[in-house]
């Protein structure tokens, strides 16, 4: 049942398959291998994890709590649950937050359905590494083909959202995350039996604690909070159409679980196949599109996996970008008093303009730059490793001090009527352990401390 007049999740796993729709994407699959590739594998992937479990979990849980109490968008939310104060900053930054995400991950969508198109051509047969280079950097600096499929995928984005909550990102999600979870499952098994495998699975698995320095630490937290879709509001957005008999716990736990899941055996997937084929593990945003056709091709059934992991990355992100249209279009629908279907228009198409010159930046026109990093280097590093932690320790402080800590409680138990086990950690860690490790972390990625040596934020 929806709530008043507002559209909402109809079933249990329509709210499973939309949230973890949203934290599995892009992060998962072409982001964790290459930052991981970049910060020195198993090290990395050790802070990693241990931020998901300690910040990721909590902050997520905070976030439906605030959305499901209020039944607003991330700005409205904090509008109504604490008006007249200035709280609602952080939903302003989510916003904005939402515009930058999605304006360099539609750049990278567009590069999936290229990708989907050259594979079912088969195209990557034959080709050598250097040529596999050649063919991507070509794309990439072509002026016209990225931003036709960057448009093509912020239309598709659009269409689903504008149709709503039900009918539109939960028919979509239901459908698409369990295909995925399948094919990243079959190439998961599929690296591990390539011959060589073993390097692959040591650098990501075996840690390297001296490859451990404030950057890495820094990185590893915006990893985090990028990943599982938190710090923006998105979760806050999706926790209003959530029914009030749902276990909010229980989903916060679930969708972290499938996605981490999905991260590492993203990782299980590349990096056997990265060391099998000598390529750099720190080639960065390129790895994956070029890393995965050099194996496939040369693997039996190649055309066949090559074609279900483009597949696979599409429906990845795709189930993502309407997670972070909707933020933008629940506020600019409900704040503004506009139409869906307008908020939806103008939302997606001012967040296009942006997009299209994060993507010239990556390819024809590096001259948008600032310092020695490009508009799309400068969002992506923002938005993740700046504003996602910033505005996940602004929520945390939001739930665990300024929120009555029966209102929360009431919302997390369904008033009382589920039985919250861990309540005391959780309480703990929004007041003072998440707060404090977000800020550490932070400062000395400013390189405020000096631990783990320099930070490296220019
Ligand atoms: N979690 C998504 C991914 O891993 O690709 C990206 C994302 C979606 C970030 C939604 C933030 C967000 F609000």
């Amino acid at each position: 049942m929806i709530q008043g007049n507002r559209d909402g999740f109809g079933s249990r796993l329509g709210v499973i398959a939309a949230a973890a729709g949203s934290a599995v994407g892009l992060g998962n699959i072409w982001r964790f291998p290459y930052v991981t590739g970049e910060n020195g594998g198993g090290a990395f992937l050790l802070v990693y994890v241990l931020f998901i479990l300690v910040i990721g979990v909590p902050v997520m849980l905070s976030e439906l709590a605030l959305g499901r109490r209020s039944q607003r968008n991330a700005l409205g939310a904090f509008k109504k649950l604490a008006p007249g104060t200035w709280w609602h900053i952080i939903g302003m930054m989510g916003i904005a937050a939402a515009f930058f995400i999605l304006a360099f991950y539609t750049t990278v969508s567009g590069w999936t359905l290229e990708y989907l198109f050259l594979s079912i051509g088969n195209s990557f047969e034959g080709q050598s590494k250097e040529e596999l280079n050649v063919t991507f950097e070509e794309f990439r600096n072509n002026g016209y083909l990225p931003l036709l499929w960057q448009l093509m995928f912020m239309l598709f984005t659009a269409l689903i959202v504008y149709k709503g909550i039900k009918n539109g990102i939960e028919k979509y999600t239901k459908l698409l995350m369990p295909a995925l979870l399948l094919i990243i499952i079959v190439l998961g098994i599929r690296a591990v039996t390539l011959p060589g495998s073993g390097a692959g699975l040591t650098f990501l698995f075996q840690p390297d604690f001296s490859k451990i320095n404030a950057d890495v630490v820094l990185q590893a937290l915006g990893q985090a909070f990028f990943s599982l879709s938190i710090g923006m509001g998105a979760l806050i957005t999706y926790g209003s159409y959530i029914k009030s008999n749902e276990d909010l716990g229980k989903t916060a736990f679930s969708v972290t679980l499938t996605d981490t899941l999905v991260a590492v055996l993203a990782g299980v997937a590349i990096f056997p196949a990265v060391f099998a084929f000598g390529i750099e593990p720190q080639s960065g945003p390129s790895l994956v599109f070029i890393t995965l056709p050099m194996i496939f091709q040369e693997m039996t059934g190649g055309y066949f996996f090559a074609l279900i992991f483009f597949v696979l990355l599409v429906i990845a992100a795709l189930t993502s970008t309407i997670s972070v249209l909707e933020v933008v279009v629940a506020y600019v629908s409900e704040e503004l008093n506009m139409s869906r279907r307008k908020a939806t228009i103008l939302s997606a198409g001012s967040i296009s303009v942006l997009g299209i010159l994060c993507t010239l930046s990556q390819g024809p026109m590096p001259e948008i730059h600032i310092g020695n990093r490009n508009l799309f280097d400068i969002l992506e590093f923002a938005s993740a490793n700046i504003m996602l932690p910033l505005g996940g320790l602004l929520i945390v402080l939001f739930a665990g001090w300024y929120m009555k800590r029966e209102d929360l409680y009431d919302e997390i138990s369904n008033k009382e009527t589920l039985k919250i086990h861990l309540i005391w950690a959780y309480y703990f860690i929004i007041r003072f352990l998440a707060p404090v490790a977000i800020a550490l972390v932070f400062l000395n990625g400013l390189g405020f401390f000096g631990m783990f040596g320099e930070g490296d934020f220019s």
